[in-house]
């Protein structure tokens, strides 16, 4: 279906408030997603670069099958799928929903066509939204949370059609350009780092009341934070490249020892997508080629690890903020992109902003907390509890939210997560450091 003729849908399927209201978000979610497909030709949509690159297909399909296996499966008892082998080729990690295709082989499923898979999307559509009309007097009917969770999924898997296609692009000697708008906001930087302060004391975390957060968000409750500061903008691309410079990939005492043995293994000398010539360093971007010079100096630094991100703190006398770190200085700052736009899909430098700013929009920030459960945590029974809390080992959260993050999706509670040797994701960093406790 294309974005016009979800827009005429959109018409067919105004009717209680309530109806339109979900039906509306719906829309909206599903249209943005293949909005963001629009500059693509369709060979990009089967590629997969590498083990954590799924294919654009994938995510239009995968997407799909969600709302399909964790809502109408159960809420449309007349509900059939156009093709009962879907169920096999787009389960992404859910044992208790069946067998699923191996996720290294993604990239070789040529059929179904981006053109069924388009035509899967629109099937799913009409039922979802035939499903939103019945429901839509009962706010309090059980699908509701579950079209919610389906619509965050789906944005999730927005931002992550983005890093892959980047990372396809980028793995093509052509080196394609996805959007030429895709250009950062120039900005001037002030210069020096500004540091706010927090006092030693008990902070409230996690989410509670109305709005959707994931299950691992939850429970909301105390922790207590020796006094800290945090920095008020981001690490920049000129001042990552001084620690470049610096040998920094190259001295061990600044390293965790995994990390170090990473770096060394995989040759690791700079941040993904940089790449140094005799001109100098330049990055891959989505809109091409970036010198690393002038105002590109002044964006933060993105596509790092972990284990790049806490080197640097260590080698900038820092260290990472802890996630409750991150969050207590988070209330007051509004949960706002840079610019909006889907297409700004680029990390820009602060525009003159003063006070704690690049909280949201930019990159995600990496924090020196370990992804595991809150107090009180208690996943949904069966598939649908395998979202997040399996995943609570051996994997850092990051706070904030990135230029390809749907705005909608940002919150000050989000927790998201990855292993410590990532880097195709708009990863970057905030600095933190501990103050003398009196
Ligand atoms: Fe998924």
């Amino acid at each position: 279906m294309s974005t016009s003729e979800l827009h005429l849908s959109r018409e067919l399927h105004a009717g209680a408030p309530n109806a339109r209201t979900l039906a509306e978000r719906y829309l909206d979610v599903r249209a943005r997603t293949e909005a963001l497909c629009e500059p693509l030709e369709r060979e990009d949509f089967v590629v997969s670069s590498m083990l954590d690159v799924s294919p654009t297909k994938w995510h239009l399909a995968h997407t799909s099958w969600f709302f399909e296996t964790f809502v109408l499966s159960s809420h449309d008892s007349g509900y059939q799928s156009p093709d009962q082998r879907y169920a096999f080729l787009f389960n992404s990690y859910y044992v208790q929903a069946g067998e699923r295709h191996c996720r290294a082989q993604r990239g070789l499923v040529t059929r179904p066509t981006v053109e069924q898979v388009f035509e899967y999307r629109a099937w799913v559509d009409d039922a979802m939204l035939r499903l939103i009309d019945r429901i839509a007097e009962d706010a309090a009917h059980p699908a509701v949370a579950l079209i919610e969770l389906g619509l965050q999924h789906e944005q999730q898997h927005q931002e992550l059609l983005v890093t892959d296609i980047k990372h396809v692009f980028w793995t093509n000697p052509m080196r394609p350009v996805y959007d030429a708008r895709a250009t950062p906001i120039r900005a001037a930087l002030e210069a020096g780092m500004r540091w706010k302060t927090m006092d030693a004391g008990i902070y409230h975390v996690g989410h509670e009341g109305a709005g959707f957060a994931f299950d691992n968000e939850r429970a909301r409750h105390r922790v207590f934070l020796e006094p800290f500061r945090v920095a008020e903008r981001l690490v920049t691309n000129g001042e990552y490249l001084q620690f470049v410079n610096d040998a920094g990939y190259r001295r061990a005492e600044l390293w965790l020892a995994a990390g170090f043995s990473c770096a060394q293994e995989r040759r690791w000398e700079a941040p993904l997508y940089w790449e140094r010539s005799r001109d100098g360093w330049s990055m891959f971007t989505l809109a091409g080629e970036e010198a690393l010079a002038g105002g590109v100096l002044d964006e933060p630094v993105c596509h790092v690890s972990y284990y790049e991100a806490d080197a640097f703190a260590r080698w900038a006398g820092c260290r990472l903020p802890t996630e409750f770190e991150w969050e207590a200085v988070a209330p007051n700052v509004p949960v706002a992109s840079h610019s909006g736009s889907a297409r700004h899909l680029h990390p820009a430098a602060p525009k003159g902003a003063r006070g704690l700013t690049q909280l949201y929009g930019e990159v995600w920030q990496w924090t020196g907390s370990a992804y595991v459960a809150y107090p009180g945590y208690a996943p949904a029974p069966g598939a649908i509890g395998e979202y997040n809390g399996k995943w609570m080992t051996d994997q850092w959260v990051l706070r904030g939210a990135s230029c390809a993050t749907a705005p909608s999706h940002m919150r000050p509670t989000y927790r998201n997560f990855f292993p410590s040797d990532v880097r195709w994701q708009f990863a970057g960093i905030r600095l933190a450091g501990s103050v003398s406790i009196a």
